[in-house]
This record gives C-alpha cells, sequence and structure tokens, in this order.
C-alpha cells in the first residue's frame, strides 16, 4: 500500500483535536529502540491532536518534574540511535508515598492525565501502585528490556538487538578459541532470566549453556566438556546467563579448573557486560517499538487504562498490568532440547 503524507491526513480517523495530555518516560535498564518508541507515542499523539511531555531519567524526572513537550520535530532522528533520549534511572523513592505525592503534583499541576511507561518488570510496579493510589492518572506500559523476560509479549523491545551484538561477539571469541584451542566462560546479561543465553548459545554453537533454571549441575558440565573433548571438539563456549544459580561466568569457571585434570583445558573468561544493551536497534526492534507506540496510545484513546500493551503472534495484545508483573515466562524447553542435541 502506497501512500503520500496529504492521503494520511484525509483519513476519516484523525482526530486533530484530541485533549489528552500524556506524560511519557522510559524507566530501568536502557534496552535498544527505546527511541524508536518514543518517537511512535510522540507522533502517534500528534496525529490525532494530543500533546505529550517527556519526563527525564524515568520517574526520578517525574518527581524532580523535569519534562519538556515532545513533538514530532523534536523526535526526528532518533529512530535510528540506541539508548534512550528522556534517559533513565530506578527510582527507588518514586515507590515511597511522599516520591508519588510529589509526582502525581506534578502532573495534576500540568494537567497530564495519562503516563506511558517503556520500562520492564520493576518499572511497570511503579506503575501499577501508582494508578492505584491516584486512578485518575490512567497507565499504559510497553515492554521495553533485553531480557525479553515480561509475560503478555513474544518480545520485548531491545531483545532483537541485544542478542544479535552478542551473537557478533560469540563469533569473534569462537575465532580466537579455536585458534587457540581454548575453552570459554561468556556471560550475557539477564539476571532472572535465560532467554538471552538460550538463544545466543544456540545460535553461537555453544557447547553448553547455563541458565536460572533449570539448575546448572556443575559435574555434569564438567562431564559434557571431557566428553566433547573426547570427540576431538579442541575449543568450546560455554554460555553463562549472569543470574545462574552457581554464580556468574568467573566463578563457575573457577569451579570446573577445580575439578578437571590441570593441563586439560586451557580456560579464558569474557564477561559481556553492557555492550549488550547498546547500539542501534535493529530492523525488528524498530518495528516493535513503533507499532508498540501506536497501540499505546491509540489504547489511551480507547479509555483503557492500567494494562501493558504487547506482541503475540504478530497481533497486539492487552495483558492487565497486575497480571504481567505477577506472572514469570519460563523458557521454552524445547529450545533447551534442541541447543542440547545439536552441540555433540
Ligand atoms: O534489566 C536489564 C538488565 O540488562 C539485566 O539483564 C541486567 O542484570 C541489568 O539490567 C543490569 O543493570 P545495571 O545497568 O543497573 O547494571
Amino acid at each position: 500500500m502506497a501512500f503520500c503524507i496529504p492521503e494520511l491526513f484525509n483519513q476519516p480517523n484523525l482526530m486533530q483535536n484530541g485533549t489528552k495530555k500524556i506524560g511519557l518516560l522510559t524507566s530501568g535498564g536502557d534496552a535498544p529502540g527505546m527511541n524508536a518508541c518514543i518517537r511512535a507515542v510522540v507522533r502517534t499523539a500528534e496525529y490525532y491532536g494530543h500533546k505529550v511531555f517527556g519526563f527525564y531519567r524515568g520517574y526520578a524526572g517525574l518527581i524532580e518534574n523535569e519534562m519538556d513537550a515532545l513533538t514530532s520535530r523534536s523526535v526526528s532522528n532518533i529512530i535510528q540511535r540506541g539508548g534512550t533520549i528522556l534517559q533513565t534511572a530506578r527510582s527507588k523513592e518514586f515507590m515511597t508515598p511522599k516520591g508519588m505525592e510529589e509526582a502525581y503534583e506534578n502532573l495534576k499541576a500540568e494537567r497530564i492525565d495519562s503516563l506511558i511507561v517503556i520500562g520492564g518488570d520493576g518499572s511497570f510496579k511503579g506503575a501499577l501502585e501508582f494508578n492505584k493510589r491516584y486512578p485518575q492518572i490512567s497507565v499504559i506500559g510497553i515492554p521495553g528490556t533485553i531480557d525479553n523476560d515480561l509475560y503478555g509479549t513474544d518480545y520485548t523491545i531491545g531483545y532483537a538487538t541485544a542478542v544479535n551484538t552478542v551473537v557478533e561477539a560469540l563469533d569473534k571469541i569462537r575465532d580466537t578459541a579455536s585458534s587457540h584451542n581454548r575453552l570459554f566462560f561468556v556471560e550475557v546479561m539477564g539476571r532472572d532470566a535465560g532467554f538471552i543465553a538460550l538463544a545466543t548459545g544456540l545460535s553461537g554453537g555453544a557447547e553448553a549453556i547455563l541458565i536460572p533454571d533449570p539448575p546448572t549441575d556443575i559435574d555434569d558440565l564438567v562431564e559434557a566438556l571431557k566428553d566433547s573433548y573426547r570427540r576431538k571438539k579442541r575449543s568450546s563456549l560455554v554460555i553463562v546467563a549472569e543470574g545462574d544459580e552457581r554464580g556468574g561466568a568467573i566463578e563457575i569457571s573457577r569451579m570446573v579448573k577445580s575439578k578437571v585434570p590441570e593441563d586439560l583445558f586451557d580456560i579464558r573468561v569474557t564477561i559481556l557486560g553492557h555492550i549488550q544493551r547498546g547500539g542501534a536497534p535493529c530492523c525488528q526492534d524498530r518495528v516493535l517499538a513503533s507499532r508498540l507506540g501506536v497501540a499505546a496510545v491509540e489504547a489511551l484513546i480507547d479509555d483503557k487504562n492500567a494494562i501493558m500493551v504487547g506482541m503475540k503472534q504478530n497481533k497486539v495484545e492487552y495483558t492487565d498490568l497486575e497480571y504481567a508483573i505477577k506472572h514469570n515466562v519460563t523458557v521454552d524447553p524445547e529450545m533447551i532440547r534442541i541447543a542440547k542435541m545439536l552441540s555433540l
């Protein structure tokens, strides 16, 4: 379908006389695609005639009333940028009655009637608690975290880019690992979740993937590594999710080292760290962020409240924030099965 701007503005559903004043913030860990989402929220709101105010540093900016009115022009040229132009933070103060009251007073003074929060689980808890105290401010959550650990959406904004960053790094580590016949332990992000580890371990051809659940058995790991050595594999990559219950890559490499003959493996550790959170969002994240940004504003227009907008099987879905927060997502056992089978 081709469209030009005049055609767009002749659409019958264009409501340029909207009256909503929407507060927008990014909270928790930044994720590539957050800017694309900010852009989508602002432009959709403007399309319907509503106004958006961007608060800086998440809920901290809400408490300190640090904000700017955002227009289509102020979000030009950001769709391709990583990080978040609104910056982000994890505000403990907002979770106190005093912090919430200060935030509410600031919103009331500006006559802002709704809040869109782009973030993860912790950010949604704050939004829901705030909405319970001040139901006159509607809240909508948009899933933005590289961890992909939110209920109610197949993917979160930032995950696709982060796993591509990790796979690129794993390919490079594999080059040096095989050149030196080394065993590498590579730690990836995921404080409570193994989604990044599992997907990147599978696509990086890892010999083992350690995630928080199922529990890691060090003896099994040692046996698997020895076995792969016996089968003439001379380099191995073990992916460790930072949230693994046995520890990070450093601890696990030490445990393995203590259980194998001294000269069997030449072990190295790489912690990929925050490199996983940066960089230009990939196409998939830009599309997801754009669709969810549009969906969030249209949900507000439809008088929805206390929900998260997500994407399931390529369709927008709404999940009650309360429900989304209480339900954990678990990795697909089929992914574990095939990762094990293909690591032979
Ligand atoms: O929530 C996203 C995440 O990237 C986690 O995977 C990671 O544990 C955490 O953020 C790191 O947070 P910080 O930037 O505060 O070190």
